[in-house]
């Protein structure tokens, strides 16, 4: 199978892909981060995945009618001010018989227990953020609506959301909230001051093994085109 994931930072997914399909088979991994990408391409060398291929570019730019057996994307469209220009595109890469897969996040359902403000702070900000540069913190709820508009059949939908209390995922919110700093000061949304004091009070909390910490909801949608017969 020949797949597509638009948006694949460093890789995670696109090497899950690549390790599906098999030598036989091929992913593109498509990025505007060339550091991520980068060390993606180290990672995948180390891996022997010799079927992946990451290319920068902008998704906005991107075209490649029916060219894929599966097209992906997570946690790409909650950035792009009209992701439904890349839905479309999207869904006209799709091969006869093929798939659509999309996953992407609801930030209206973060929760966490007891209470913490550096937590509360990135739920209060990250929508913000995303807003300032025309981004959606609530494009996972939508898109299932998006794929009826533009003509998907019968897409599927799941709801994913994580809970932890230890581990190394406890702490994702913290890395989001410590990736999106810079954007919070510079959008004037708080100054650096309040961003450190979050991120100290977030870094306590998530290292409580008393405390209780969620993502977001994330939506997980899917659609097939139907086989030309
Ligand atoms: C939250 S990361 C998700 C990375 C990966 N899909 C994953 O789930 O691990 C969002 C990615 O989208 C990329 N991105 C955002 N806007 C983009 C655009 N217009 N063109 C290409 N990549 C873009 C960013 O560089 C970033 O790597």
């Amino acid at each position: 199978m020949q797949c597509v994931d638009l948006g694949c930072g460093g890789g995670e997914v696109t090497f899950e892909l690549a390790t599906l399909v098999g030598p036989s088979g091929r992913v593109v991994g498509i990025d505007m981060d060339e550091v991520k990408l980068g060390l993606g391409c180290g990672v995948a060398r180390e891996r022997g995945l010799a079927n992946v291929e990451l290319r920068a570019g902008d998704v906005n730019e991107w075209n490649e009618p029916e060219c894929y057996d599966v097209v992906y994307s997570r946690f790409l469209l909650q950035h792009l001010s009209r992701p439904v220009s890349l839905l479309q595109r999207m869904w006209a890469a799709v091969k006869p018989g093929g798939a659509i897969v999309i996953e992407d996040s609801d930030f209206d359902g973060l929760t966490c227990y007891p209470h913490n403000d550096g937590y509360d702070f990135f739920a209060r900000m990250y929508p913000r953020v995303l807003a300032s540069y025309g981004g959606d913190h609530t494009l996972g709820r939508k898109l299932y609506h998006h794929f009826l508009d533009i003509g998907m059949p019968t897409p599927d939908v799941r709801i994913v959301q994580r809970a932890d209390v230890r581990g190394k995922n406890k702490a994702i919110i913290l890395s989001t909230l410590e990736a999106t700093a810079d954007s919070i000061v510079a959008a004037k949304l708080a100054s650096k001051n309040e961003v450190d004091i979050a991120i100290a009070s977030l870094a306590a909390f998530t290292e409580d093994p008393g405390s209780l910490i969620s993502g977001p909801r994330n939506f997980q949608v899917w659609s097939r085109r139907p086989a030309q017969i």
